[in-house]
């Protein structure tokens, strides 16, 4: 039996992991630790509310003083950490809650692990940590040691948070694992990303915004395939070390967005090409070859299932969107302080 605390499991990804991990661990607790920000929404965790191994706590990582009680409290054995800001759009518009949240949220839970002696420390990251790849060289991957090369202040702040991760094993002794992965997909996807942005927009018939030429590539893993090595990799993974996570599943945004109107059945002709983001990084490819040989995690999904599963999911599940896009997901925190 283990205690696990998942921060920012409100979210997209954290939620996917805690739906998966509470059921197939009965015998282990989860607790859940979210500020729900815009991005948080309770109803992601409507189905294991009720789990008796899994509870929700609402808080900040950055609270030093509120993170030490909860360590007291609780005496976790694992911590892992997704609670972030993800959006490279906000970054662009304001960079300094992706530092605060990203870089010094990450040092106060470590700081928390260190002092509680807990057993492994993950820190969830992303492969925008190795920049950008030309779009002319398919031969080139990112690995485990290709340089940090930032582009955005999303990508800057979470390449900062790695560093001092290692910058804690190497100094403190801090246990530690780190998974860089490649963009993911699939259910509770918060519709300002491109896949559920452009589901909802091509299903009211309204243009779907494709920045620059829409050739940049991003390599798509389905959510679950993530969720199942963060669990290899905090159970298996070897002390110190990052695990790169990716299916070899490039597309160009162009090639997504025309896939996602064939499944909807709806003209190109709603595709609109708009202004390019700054900085945009032109392409990302992971070669996931050290997690595939050392912890034997392979990808279930490909593209064509995982893209039609995840329009599927978006279809039957247009009250999550409709609440996310009316704001009425953010009246739980208004019920639970006002009430
Ligand atoms: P998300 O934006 O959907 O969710 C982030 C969650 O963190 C939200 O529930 C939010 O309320 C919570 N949060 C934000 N600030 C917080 C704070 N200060 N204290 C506590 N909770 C806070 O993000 P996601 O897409 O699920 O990403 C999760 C993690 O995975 C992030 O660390 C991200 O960098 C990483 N990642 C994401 C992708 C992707 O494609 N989405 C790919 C690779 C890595
Ligand atoms: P996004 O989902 O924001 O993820 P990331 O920037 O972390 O890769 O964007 C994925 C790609 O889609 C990226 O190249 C930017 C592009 N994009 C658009 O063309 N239009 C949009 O409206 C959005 C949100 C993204």
């Amino acid at each position: 039996m283990a205690k696990f605390l998942v921060t920012g499991g409100a979210g997209f990804i954290g939620g996917n992991f805690l739906h998966r991990m509470v059921k197939q661990y009965p015998q282990d607790e989860y607790v859940c630790l979210d500020a729900l920000t815009y991005a948080g929404n309770m109803e992601t965790l409507q189905p294991i509310m009720n789990c008796s191994n899994f509870k929700f706590v609402h808080g900040n990582i950055c609270d030093r003083d509120f993170i030490f009680k909860l360590f007291e409290e609780e005496r976790f054995d694992y911590v892992i950490n997704f609670a972030a800001e993800t959006h490279v759009d906000r970054s662009i518009k304001n960079p300094e809650i992706f530092l605060k949240t990203n870089i010094l949220g990450t040092q106060t839970l470590m700081d928390a692990s260190l002092k509680y002696n807990v057993r492994r420390y993950h820190q969830v990251s992303t492969d925008e940590v190795y920049g950008d790849l030309p779009l002319d060289r398919p031969d080139l991957f990112f690995k485990e040691d290709t340089p940090i090369h930032t582009s955005s202040p999303y990508s800057a702040s979470k390449a900062a948070a790695d560093l001092l991760v290692l910058a804690y094993h190497r100094t403190y002794h801090l246990p530690i694992t780190i998974s860089r992965c490649s963009n993911n997909y699939g259910p509770y996807h918060f519709p300002e990303k491109l896949i559920p942005l452009m589901i909802q927009k091509a299903l009211r018939n309204e243009p779907l915004p494709v920045y620059g030429k829409g050739e940049n590539v991003r390599d798509w893993l389905y959510v679950d395939d993530h969720c199942i090595a963060i669990d290899l990799i905090v159970r298996n993974g070897n002390d110190g070390e990052i695990y790169n996570v990716g299916g070899h599943n490039e597309k160009t945004n162009i090639e997504v967005v025309k896939t996602i109107l064939n499944i909807l059945n709806k003209p190109e002709s709603l595709i609109s090409f708009v202004q390019d983001r700054l900085g945009h990084d032109l392409r990302y490819a992971i070669d996931p070859s050290k997690i595939e040989k050392e912890l034997g995690w392979k990808p279930l999904h490909n593209f064509n299932s995982g893209i039609q599963e995840t329009v599927k999911w978006n279809l039957e599940n247009q009250e999550w969107l409709s609440h996310v896009e009316s704001g009425e997901y953010l009246k739980w925190i208004e019920e639970h302080y006002n009430s």
